[in-house]
């Protein structure tokens, strides 16, 4: 973040603490509980929003040395990810040129090359095949017309990106649309892996990256788990394209500010959360431990099924800490698991539940809310849907 923007966000925080203002909308938005049940809309989110639409998949870090590799079917395709000896990053769809056989088993690991399991063709870490199994026998085969298909990718500014389609390039800047030099300064890519889980929920995707989308429910429904660490009903609120970032404050955030007189030297990081959306599908979190980046999608083709998966990286400045306090590092790691399993995706579950009734049909976005009214509509708009509206009364 620049350091005028940083004091921006930082004078911002402040004046809500002393005066109870925070960034907010114009008006109350009505969201329509059918988006969270339509199987005509999911089947048109899958498509675009999980085949033609660049994705975080994850950091650098995730692939460190040539060999690694990371096989994801989170999206609905196979992706192969490998980091091949000249260091970059590619994307290959993960399916065998022979009978289509997914080649590498979805997970992790570092492989010289990549042999499928049903029949042992070979291929290598550019994706080339390499070897087939009793070529003699089998036939004559164009190796070089027989890679295994490549997606295109991006790795920049620590970050992995994919588009498991055919065609085209990312373009990064453009995905983030603003965001650079925030994800720029974070240095992304000197955070290690640490720790990953995968959180299923009987809920509509959408609804999960809702509960990310506001701090009003903090003091309520996290009173006793966040509401002691972080502010409710306070936050920045900042729009970057499709994307949004939000600041929340810690509540020793006044203690830090009164003992350092100039706010340029305030500690931002270990002053704040900040929580971005990164269209269509990811909310990172940045706070004083590390980075979360959570991945969420539909699961099981249903309307009312979601997978978050979680991959936690560790700030670099709190890796002696954690190394000497290792508790804390599962505690962290095992409490967010609790909060958001057992009240975030609780309550989402039940709002599914209200929407697939049909006996309500819609809800409400407060003015409190900002980045939900932004986050449904820049969905709406990469369907080509009309924009929800503001409303001054409801
Ligand atoms: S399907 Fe992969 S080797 Fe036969
Ligand atoms: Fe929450």
């Amino acid at each position: 973040m620049r350091a005028d923007e940083r004091i921006r966000v930082l004078n911002t925080l402040r004046e809500g603490i002393a005066s109870g203002t925070s960034h907010s909308a114009e008006g109350v938005m009505r969201s329509p509980l059918s988006d969270f049940t339509s199987r005509s809309l999911l089947e048109q989110e899958q498509s675009v929003f999980f085949r033609d639409t660049p994705l975080l998949m994850g950091l650098s870090t995730d692939l460190n040395n040539p060999g690694d590799y990371w096989a994801d079917s989170k999206t609905g395709v196979p992706i192969l990810m490998v980091r091949d000896d000249d260091g970059k990053f590619h994307a290959f769809a993960n399916m065998c040129r022979h009978r289509g056989a997914q080649v590498v088993p979805d997970g992790r690991g570092n492989r010289n090359q990549f042999s499928c399991p049903f029949h042992a063709w070979t291929y290598n870490k550019r994706g080339n095949l390499i070897a087939i199994n009793k070529e003699k026998k089998f036939g004559c085969v164009a190796k070089d017309d027989h890679s295994l298909v490549e997606f295109p990718s991006a790795e920049k500014y620590g970050m992995l990106w994919v588009k498991p389609s055919l065609g085209g390039e990312i373009d990064v800047d453009a995905c983030l649309s603003g965001l650079e030099e925030d994800m720029e300064a974070w240095e992304l890519n000197s955070h290690p892996y640490a720790r990953e889980q995968d959180i299923h929920a009987n809920t509509n995707w959408k609804l999960a990256i809702d509960t990310f989308g506001e701090n009003y429910h903090f003091d309520v429904l996290h009173s006793q788990t966040l509401a002691p660490s972080i502010r409710g009903n306070l936050q920045t609120h900042d729009v970057y394209g499709k994307n949004y970032r939000m600041v929340f404050a810690y509540q020793h955030f006044d203690k830090v500010a009164e003992k350092i007189p100039q706010m340029k030297d305030w500690p931002m990081r270990f002053m704040t959360l900040t929580v971005y959306f990164i269209y269509p599908n990811v909310i990172l979190l940045v706070d004083p431990g590390g980075v979360d980046v959570l991945r969420i999608f539909p699961e099981d083709n249903q309307t009312n099924k979601s997978v978050t998966c979680q991959r936690w990286y560790l700030n670099p400045q709190s890796m002696m800490h954690f190394m000497t306090n290792s508790h804390e590092l599962e505690d962290r790691f095992i409490g967010f698991n609790a909060v958001i399993q057992n009240e975030d995706y609780r309550v989402a579950e039940s709002t599914q539940r209200t929407a697939d009734s049909g006996l309500v049909d819609h809800i409400l976005f407060g003015m409190n809310e900002p980045a939900l009214h932004h986050y449904h509509n820049a969905h709406r708009e990469g369907l080509g849907r009309e924009a929800l509206q503001l409303q001054t009364a409801v």
